[in-house]
């Protein structure tokens, strides 16, 4: 179905690394809810990953059932970056993907992230040393260039395919962007037209199946990866196959689905975790899901308190009791409190997409 490099892929759907959030439990709830193949870790530390550092370790987690697994990598030191991909092909990880696209200054400031976007001639090099250590596949995560006077994406990816690698990952912005404005189209695009072969796959803003099917209608590209859409939607690689594949557009999940997902998430998280942790790291994951349950203050107020599963659960009942008021005899949701649809940056006229900006997880990574 979708081929990179050597590993032959059952979806071309993608999870974007969201530094974290991407951790173990939430891909094994969207690979349970279905529709994505390969998923990835959050960016991970080169240097870190060799010296064996316990965070960078967490951060690669994973279990027979979180499989195929990419892992990102960032750093600017290439015999770290080559030995960092040696490392993960010996630990049985599928994929290597390269980050060019952070523009978090600490990164950039060691020449990693966005910064690799200035220098091809170096990132080349670097690549090609990586490609020709490993079997696996080793990928490259950018954005459109550094500025708008700088759109240096498809020269880029056109060194990087000379480098060898099996594929990109292309967020249609600047670094100097932000998440702010919309996503640019004809920018991935051009980087579509640049290349041979490898197969380019677009991101960003996709939040619903129509504007996944509008990125590839709109760019060429050969698949689409999904980072926030996922937090509100974990629904939305499945049912972007299942458009694409049928011209259908199926409904959104009923309320009860959502609950059920989202508990699922928790106890994965405890297992993963320990409840404590899990729940206290759950405290920024729920609000997401909430975001489409209609009339919600009760339970936002309540979740970002939780420490352990029964606090949890017993938010969640008393929320559910508070909600019945918006609804109707039989339990559903009364039309005019039901969350508005969700519609893609660049799906609307800009003055509007800028109004209703995908909010940023707050967190240590909030100018991603
Ligand atoms: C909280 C957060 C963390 C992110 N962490 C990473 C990361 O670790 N590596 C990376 O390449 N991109 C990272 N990104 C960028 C996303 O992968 C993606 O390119 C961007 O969010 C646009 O896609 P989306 O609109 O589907 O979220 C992050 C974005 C956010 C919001």
């Amino acid at each position: 179905m979708f081929r990179l490099g050597p590993l032959e892929l059952q979806s071309n759907l993608f999870l974007s690394p969201l530094a974290g959030y991407t951790n173990l439990p939430f891909r094994l709830v969207i690979r349970e809810v279905g529709g994505v193949d390969l998923c990835t870790t959050d960016l991970v530390n080169a240097r870190s990953l060799l010296e064996e550092n316990r965070k960078a370790l967490k951060l690669i987690e994973t279990n027979e059932r979180d499989r195929p697994l990419a892992v990102q990598l960032f750093g600017s030191v290439p015999e770290e970056m080559h030995d960092a991909a040696v490392d993960l092909e010996r630990r049985g990880i599928a994929s290597v993907d390269i980050n060019m696209g952070c523009p978090v200054r600490k990164v950039c400031r060691v020449g990693g992230g966005s910064a690799m976007m200035t220098e091809h001639a170096k990132t080349a090099a670097l690549v090609k040393g990586m490609v020709e250590a490993v079997k696996i596949p080793v990928t490259a995560k950018m954005r459109l260039g550094w500025d708008d006077d700088n759109i240096t994406a498809p020269d880029l990816a056109r060194a990087l395919e000379d480098a060898g690698v099996a594929a990109i990952f292309v967020h249609g912005r600047t670094r100097e962007q932000g998440f702010s404005g919309t996503v640019n189209l004809a920018g991935i695009r051009k980087v579509v037209a640049a290349v041979k072969h490898i197969p380019i796959i677009g991101n960003g803003d996709v939040t619903t199946p129509e504007a996944a099917k509008m990125m590839f209608d709109e760019t060429g590209c050969a698949g689409v990866s999904v980072g926030r859409g996922a937090f509100y939607n974990p629904w939305i690689f499945q049912q972007t196959r299942h458009l694409l594949a049928t011209g259908e557009l199926q409904p959104e999940p009923r309320f009860e689905e959502r609950i059920r997902v989202m508990c699922r998430h928790l106890d994965l998280m405890v297992e993963v975790f320990t409840e404590e942790h899990g729940c206290r790291m759950f405290r920024k994951v729920a609000p997401w899901y909430s975001k489409r349950f209609g009339p919600v203050n009760e339970f936002n107020k309540k979740v970002v308190a939780i420490s352990s599963r029964a606090e949890f659960h017993d938010v969640l009942e008393r929320y559910l009791r508070w909600r019945q008021q918006f609804c109707d005899g039989d339990g559903h949701l009364l039309p005019r409190y039901a969350p508005p649809p969700m519609v893609a940056s660049f799906m609307q006229d800009p003055a509007s997409a800028q109004r209703s900006s995908i909010p940023v997880p707050r967190g240590p990574v909030e100018v991603w």
